[in-house]
Formats: structure tokens, sequence, C-alpha cells
């Protein structure tokens, strides 16, 4: 019966709808037809919507036609008409002229805005809002042919089916203009534009300066921003290159979110998606990404490369070096380059000694000035550069055909904008023979991952021994352990036969609860669930039994005792009352105020100590792998103790589904090689960085941009202190600039342990004679102190030991 009815309801509603519709709002104006005040054009199935809205304050709005998305009406307005020139209220009226055009007229007649689309007969011309958002103006009774479109005059926003290059016929430019401020839609201070000389590169200009590159078109993607890649599943890109025009675009793919891509007025490149379920648009790109991005920053023949935060980002090229005597006061202004050490020797006639080195996972420097060949292969590329004097460097120019890439681009002059990026490519650069011969430093490369080291890595597991004394096989030893005794039964009256009520977590292989013991010990009691009791789940008990059994250490959360009897897992944890860190340090403003500025750096502290335990313990190394804000836990004096239990992930699956792998990679806290499946104590250091700019900022590491950015900027700005959360008390002394200096030491060693190559991250604890007495953290930071000073970047390296 009530299937029925609500069938019926369904029914009536897909029978109302159109002529809603048809009655409320239309997609076209006809001929003489206007729209006022409230009307509105609604595209077909009502994605999009024309009209007028309002900014400014009640006694000074300024009105303006435009188009926005029908979701979220004020925040995606992405089409302006009148964008320079507002209207004081709202008696504006749009209106098709007879002759075509679409005339915006304010109170007293006066057109302030007209898309001049004019044609001499006054055919039945028609203007529609099309479901793509644009706005069209037809030519009846010319078999519809196209008098204008919106799409043709972009304002701050690229969205699907529209474009941004050139005409080569008539010269004219598609390109986005920033708005002024959120406010105010007049054209603002940057551009994005399709560079259309050389390879075509998407650029973000201020003024007539290029602040920031995508890099060049490489037949996939801009080869800068190889993020997009990851969002293949959302838009496919397309580079038209023809004679009449080269342009740019996306379309979405049927069925997927909304999405825009926008200029900002603060100068920012951001890609954006609309979430349906949270009803709000998240930005899944966002460009610069890092001080790398920023134009030209290391000047001609130099390099960036994001991870080398101490020498700020810059080097010069192999055969290469900075023309200043002091390399510090360069690499705070690299924009002068690098000059080349040794001249090239080379004759037009085709004689030359030169050779290239190759520079691996590079975004191509500018091509603006490149000579571009994609007829010939890159045997052909090389040997027309080697012949060419003026040929500095050369690369592939389109990578469809995957490790036979094609294409050919050859620079003349400069080497500019060059930075290492994921997935890069690689640039062959040209050097006399002199500096080709030269023995060359190996850098230390990361080896390419054994497989099972990879399977291994994105298993669920929270423990992981790199070496043991004793073997591990004999497993759990006594159902009983420390000073606390006990059996099934007293465990089930701790926990209220583990009732609903006593749950304090819960993951996907176990659930924990709270359990008082008739002593009065409380307790946090880890139950793994029937469901995970494989070989390979009672395999993981096991081992954590076994590693937490070997671990004594304050910082560490101590593990009283567990139970195997039957088809019982159980471990038994000391209870933490003040739960985790993440409550407090991304809280609310009365729950981050809770930990004061001492308490932050004492937590850090700990977490260091803890870790440093565990990577260089008494006779074995653990790496945790899941270090997070919510796995360290705080006792009743905002101690420290590093645990896992919140997200309850010991126990394994004999096949883990894709589910189960998102949830022990902890997006923003694992490090990029071991996402890649690679596995060292150095992953925890990285997750150890986070957790300490996090504890310090109150913001949070995203999977996009996060702490680590905003860390960088400021860093690079020398402003450490607007970094720190502006809710944390502050002791009355020492004095703000002893703070701020102290803070300042701490953001260095976060971004030290953050850096993406492992080799580079310092390690935990390494001793440092004249720090023996110090905590772990002060080690770390003395160690990291003598490392810049005595070896630069190779002792680091030296303490790396790697699972096998
Ligand atoms: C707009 O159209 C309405 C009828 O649809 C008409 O009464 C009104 O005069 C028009 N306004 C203008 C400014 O053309
Ligand atoms: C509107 O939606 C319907 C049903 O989803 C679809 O078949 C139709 O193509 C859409 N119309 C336009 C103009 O996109
Ligand atoms: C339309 O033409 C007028 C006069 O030539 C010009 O001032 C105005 O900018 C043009 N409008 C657009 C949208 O191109
Ligand atoms: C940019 O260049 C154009 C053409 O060369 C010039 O007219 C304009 O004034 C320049 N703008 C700025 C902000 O320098
Ligand atoms: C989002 O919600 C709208 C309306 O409920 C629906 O038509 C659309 O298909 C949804 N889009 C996605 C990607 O789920
Ligand atoms: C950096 O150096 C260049 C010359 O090498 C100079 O033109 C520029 O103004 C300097 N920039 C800053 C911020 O000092
Ligand atoms: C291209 O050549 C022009 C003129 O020589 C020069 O001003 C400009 O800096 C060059 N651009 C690049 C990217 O090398
Ligand atoms: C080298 O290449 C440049 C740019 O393509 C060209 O103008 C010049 O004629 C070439 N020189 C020789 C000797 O081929």
């Amino acid at each position: 019966m009530e299937a029925k009815w609500s069938h019926l309801l369904n029914l009536l509603l897909l029978l109302l709808s159109p002529i809603a519709f048809a009655a409320g709002v239309a997609d076209t104006l006809g001929k003489g037809g206007n729209i006022t005040g409230d009307e509105t054009l609604v595209s077909a199935n009502g994605t999009f919507t024309m009209g007028f809205f309002s900014f400014g304050a009640s006694n000074n709005k300024r009105y303006y036609l435009g188009i926005w998305f029908s979701v979220s009406p004020h925040d995606a307005i992405f089409w302006v008409a009148n964008s320079e020139r507002p209207l004081s209220d709202k008696t504006g009226t749009l209106v098709l002229s007879d002759t075509g055009s679409l005339l915006l007229r304010d109170g007293s007649g006066q057109v302030v805005w007209s898309s001049n689309s004019t044609i001499a007969s006054s055919s039945s011309v028609e203007a529609q809002l099309l479901e793509t958002g644009n706005l069209v103006v037809r030519d009846q009774g010319n078999g519809g042919v196209l008098l204008w479109q919106s799409f043709d005059h972009p304002s701050n926003t690229l969205l699907s089916g529209m474009k941004v290059g050139k005409n080569l016929w008539n010269g004219a430019e598609w390109y986005l203009t920033s708005w002024c401020s959120p406010e105010d839609p007049s054209p603002g201070a940057y551009r994005r534009k399709l560079d259309t000389s050389g390879l075509p590169d998407f650029l973000l200009l201020q003024g007539n300066a290029t602040i920031y590159r995508s890099g060049p078109w490489n037949g996939v993607s801009f080869s800068g921003a190889p993020e997009v890649l990851g969002y293949t599943e959302l838009v496919t890109r397309s580079m038209t290159i023809s004679p009449g025009e080269i342009s740019y675009g996306y379309t979405s793919k049927p069925g997927t979110a909304l999405t825009r891509l926008v200029v900002t007025d603060d100068g920012k490149v951001n890609r954006l998606v609309w979430y349906n379920s949270s009803h709000e648009w998240g930005s899944i790109f966002e460009g610069p990404r890092d001080p790398c991005d920023e134009y030209g920053k290391c000047g001609a023949f130099g390099l960036c490369d994001p991870s080398l935060v101490l020498s700020l980002f810059c080097s010069c090229l192999r055969g290469f070096s900075n023309p200043t005597s002091s390399s510090s006061a360069w690499s705070r202004n690299a924009s002068g380059g690098c000059r080349r050490n040794v001249g090239l020797w080379c004759s037009n006639g085709g004689t030359t000694t030169d050779g290239f080195v190759v520079v691996k996972k590079v975004k191509l420097p500018d091509t603006h000035n490149a000579t571009v060949d994609m007829d010939i292969n890159m045997k052909e590329c090389r040997r027309r550069c080697r012949a060419n004097c003026s040929c500095v460097a050369y690369a592939a120019a389109d990578i469809r055909g995957g490790s036979v890439p094609g294409g050919c681009v050859m620079w003349m002059d400069n080497i500019l904008d060059l930075r290492y990026v994921d997935q890069g490519q690689d640039l062959y650069l040209r050097l006399a023979k002199s500096e080709l011969d030269k023995e060359f430093p190996l850098v230390a490369v990361v080896a390419p991952v054994a497989s099972t080291v990879a399977a291994l890595g994105l298993v669920v597991l929270i423990w992981w021994r790199i070496k043991t004394k004793h073997s591990a096989s004999d497993g759990p030893r006594s159902p009983t352990m420390g000073d606390c005794s006990f059996d099934l039964t007293t465990v089930k009256m701790a926990t209220g036969d583990f009732s609903q009520s006593h749950v304090i977590g819960e993951g996907g292989f176990a659930v924990v609860y709270k359990g008082e013991f008739p002593d009065g010990r409380i307790v946090a009691v880890k139950r793994l669930k029937q469901s995970a009791l494989t070989d390979k789940g009672k395999r993981d008990f096991s081992r954590e039994v076994d590693v937490m059994a070997n671990v004594r250490h304050g910082k560490l959360l101590r593990l009283l005792a567990y139970c195997n009897e039957g088809s019982e897992r159980i471990l038994i944890y000391a209870f933490m009352p003040n739960k985790s860190l993440d409550l407090y340090i991304f809280g609310e403003p009365s729950d981050r105020a809770r930990l004061n500025w001492r308490h932050r750096l004492d937590i850090i502290h700990g977490v260091a100590h803890g870790v440093a335990y565990l990577h260089q313990g008494s006779d074995e190394s653990v790496v945790h792998r899941d270090l997070k804000p919510s796995n360290v836990l705080l006792d009743d004096n905002w101690k420290p103790k590093i645990a896992d239990f919140n997200t309850a992930k010991l126990f394994i699956n004999d096949q883990p589904d894709q589910s189960d792998l998102t949830i022990v990679v902890s997006p923003g806290y694992a490090s990029p090689e071991y996402l890649q499946g690679d596995m060292t104590l150095k992953c925890d250091v990285y997750s150890f960085g986070v957790i300490l700019l996090e504890t310090l900022s109150g913001q949070r590491n995203g999977p996009t941009k996060g702490v680590i950015s905003n860390a960088r900027e400021f860093w690079q700005q020398d402003r450490a202190m607007a970094l720190l959360d502006p809710t944390v008390p502050l002791p009355l002394s020492p004095p703000d600039s002893e703070i701020s200096s102290e803070l300042e030491r701490y953001i260095k060693i976060g971004l030290l342990c953050v850096q993406e190559a492992p080799e580079d991250r310092p390690d935990m604890s390494a001793h440092h004679p004249e720090l023996r007495h110090q905590p772990a953290a002060a080690r770390c930071i003395g160690h990291i102190y003598s490392t810049i000073a005595e070896r630069g970047r190779s002792l680091a390296s030296t303490c790396m030991r790697r699972i096998s």
C-alpha cells in the first residue's frame, strides 16, 4: 500500500515538474523580451541561473547582471556583464534588441552594457542560457547561426566547454581575469592565459609579468602540474592546435561533480569541485603550490628543489655556478641565475665537442623563445641541437608515446624557471666536454621498491619490527603481564560484558572499551572483532604483544596485559583520561586554549622521545607507521603517550580491501615514499614533522595544501610567529622575541622532517657528544644543526636503514 502511494507521488512530481518549469522560469529570451528585478533565466536542467545580484552594504549596493551555479548562488558567479559599470539600484533591465544585441539598461534607459552582436535584418533572434552555462545569441532565421556567446568573454572562471588561447586568424585571445576583490568583479591584477609561443603553456600573470607557469603542454598535461592526472575521471583536458587556433579547455565527464577553475583576486589558480553531500565547494588543486612555483625564482640555469629548505630551494644546474662569492646571499635572491663554468666549444659548421647531461624529473623550462618541431624524434632532436651552437638544451615535446617520447623542443638562449616536480620530464642540457668528463658525485637514489615491501606498506599494520634479536615466532607467552593478572571473566566484568555503553573507540578490526577493575584501576580494552580473526589477524596480534611487551617507555602507552583465550584476542592498556592530541589542537578555541605554549613544546618533546625510543630501542627498532595527533594520547598531566587504539588498526584481514587501504595511509601524515610502499624509520620522522607543525599552528596538513606549505611560506618570509595558533596561551616570560626565536627553531625542525626525500630528513635521535644529556628533541635539534654546519646533506643519509 505504502509503496503504491510513493509511486503515485513520484509520478505526480514527475508530471508537475516540467509544468512548474514552463510556468516559472525559462532559459530563453525572445526578441524584444526582457528580464528585470528578480527575474532570471535558468538553463534547461536547472544547473545555471542568470539574473541580477548585488554586492555591498545596504546603503551602497552595487547591482550586476551575471550567471552563477544554481546550487551556490552567492559564491560561484562566473560571468558578469557589467563588471565595470555596476548599477546603483534594482531597476536594471536586460533586453534583447530587435537587431540581436543584448542590452543592459539602467532605470533611466541608459545602456550600460551591450553584447554588440547586431545583425542588419531584424529576423528572429533569440538568447538562451544553455545547460553548459553559456549564454548565446542566435539568429533563428538564419539556421541558428551564433551571433554572440558569453564563453567568448570569460571573467575569472573556466568552465567545462570554455577555452583559453588564441584565435590565430584575428589575433583575439581568450583568457581569464581575476576580480578586483571578492565583491568587486571589475578586472583585477591577475590573468590566466595560454602562452601560444613555443609549446602552449598556461601562465598566471600579474600585470604583464608572468608569476607562475603550469609548464609546457606535453600531450597529456601541463608538465609542471602532474596533479591533474589525479582527476582524469572528473574532466577530459584537450589542447587544440590548428592553423586557426591554439586553445586549451576541458570537459566534465557525464555524471561527475560540478567543477570550475578560478583565478582568485589574490593571485591563485584554484580548481574547485562541488560536494553534493556537504553542499560546498572544495579545492582539489591550487597553484602556485610552493616556493619553487614562483616564476624564475632560481634565475637562468638555476634549478629549484622544493625539498632544499635550508638552501632556500635554489641551486645551479650541473656545469654552472652562481656568480656571487657568498652562496647564502645568492640563495636569498637567486633570480640573477647561474653562470656556465666552462664555455661551449662549437662552430656552426657542425663541429663540436659538447655533449649533454640529463636533468631528470623536471617541469620543463619556459619555452616562450624555444624552437619546437613536433615531427622529429628524440634522436634527431639531439642531433639538431648539437649541430646548432645556439641550442643549450632539448627535450621531448610529446610524451604520449610513453617510453618512446616524440617531438622536439630546443632552447636557444636561456633555461628559465626550471624545477623538480613529481612525474616530471627529462631535460638534456648541453655542457662542454670537460664538464661531462668530470667525476660527478652520485646522488643518492631511492632504490626501486621491492614488490614485497610495497605489499607490506599497504597492509594494515601498526608496528613493524626492523630487526629482532630473538625469534618472534614464540608468540604470546602467558596470559599475564606486568603486575596485572586477569582472565576473560574479569575483563568481561570490567567492561560490562563488552557493552555498548563502554565503547570509547572503534576501528575496522577492533573495538576499544573502557574498563574498571575491582581494584579501581581504569583501563582501555581493545578487543579484536571476530571478523578479523584470520590467521593473519592472529599473527599480528602476536606481533603487537611481542613488540609491546618489549617496549617500556614513559612516552609510549603501556600494554598492561593481554588475553588470547579461544577466539578472544584482547589487549589491555592504561586508560588516558584526556583522550587524544587532535581534540585540542584542532578543537574549539576553548579546547585549544587548554594546551599552552609549554604544554605544546612538552608534547612535541615527549613524542620525539617516544619515537626516538622506538627507533633506537634497547634491542630492536620499531616503525610506528601511523603517527598522527589522534594516536598521541594525553595523560592527566597533559603528557603524551604514543598509541594506536583510536583507530584500532592493528589487525589484518587476509585480503584487505580498498576501503581498508584508505584507512592505513593517513592522508597528510604519510610520507611520499610510504605512499609508494617504501617504508623506513624516516616515514615516522615525516609524520613527526607534521605533528610538530600541526601542534604549534593548529592547522591541519591537508592532502593538497596545508600546514607544510604555510610553514614553508612563513619561514621563507621570516614570519614564524604568524604560524603559531593565536589561541595558544603564551607565558608572561620569556619575552615574545624569545618565543619567536624558539618557535622558529621548531618550525625549522618540522620543515626538515617533512622533506620529500627520506635521506634529507634527520634521524629522531642521532647522538651528538655535547648533547647527550638533552632530551631527544634537543638531540634531534643538535643533530640538525651539526648536520648543517659540518657536512651538509650527507650525514643524514648515513643513518638510514632500509627494510628488506
Ligand atoms: C519588459 O517586458 C514587459 C512585458 O513582458 C513589458 O511590459 C516591459 O515594458 C518591458 N520592459 C522594458 C524596459 O522593455
Ligand atoms: C537534462 O537532463 C536529462 C535527464 O537527465 C538529459 O537526458 C538531458 O540531456 C539534459 N538536458 C541537457 C540540455 O543537458
Ligand atoms: C560594445 O561597443 C561599444 C562601443 O563600440 C564599446 O564601448 C563596448 O565596450 C562594447 N561592448 C563589448 C561587450 O564589447
Ligand atoms: C602590459 O602591456 C601592454 C601592452 O604592451 C600595455 O599596454 C600595458 O600598459 C601593460 N600593463 C602593465 C600593467 O604594465
Ligand atoms: C548531485 O545532486 C544532484 C541533485 O540532487 C544530482 O542531480 C546530481 O546527479 C548529483 N551529482 C553527483 C555527482 O552525485
Ligand atoms: C634580486 O636580484 C635582482 C638582480 O639580480 C634584482 O633585480 C631584484 O630586484 C632582486 N630582488 C629582490 C627582492 O631583492
Ligand atoms: C625571450 O626573448 C626575449 C627577447 O630576447 C627576452 O626578453 C625574454 O626574456 C625571453 N624569454 C625567455 C623565457 O627566455
Ligand atoms: C639555430 O637555430 C635557430 C633557431 O631555430 C635558427 O634561427 C638558426 O638559424 C640556427 N642556426 C644554425 C646554424 O642552424
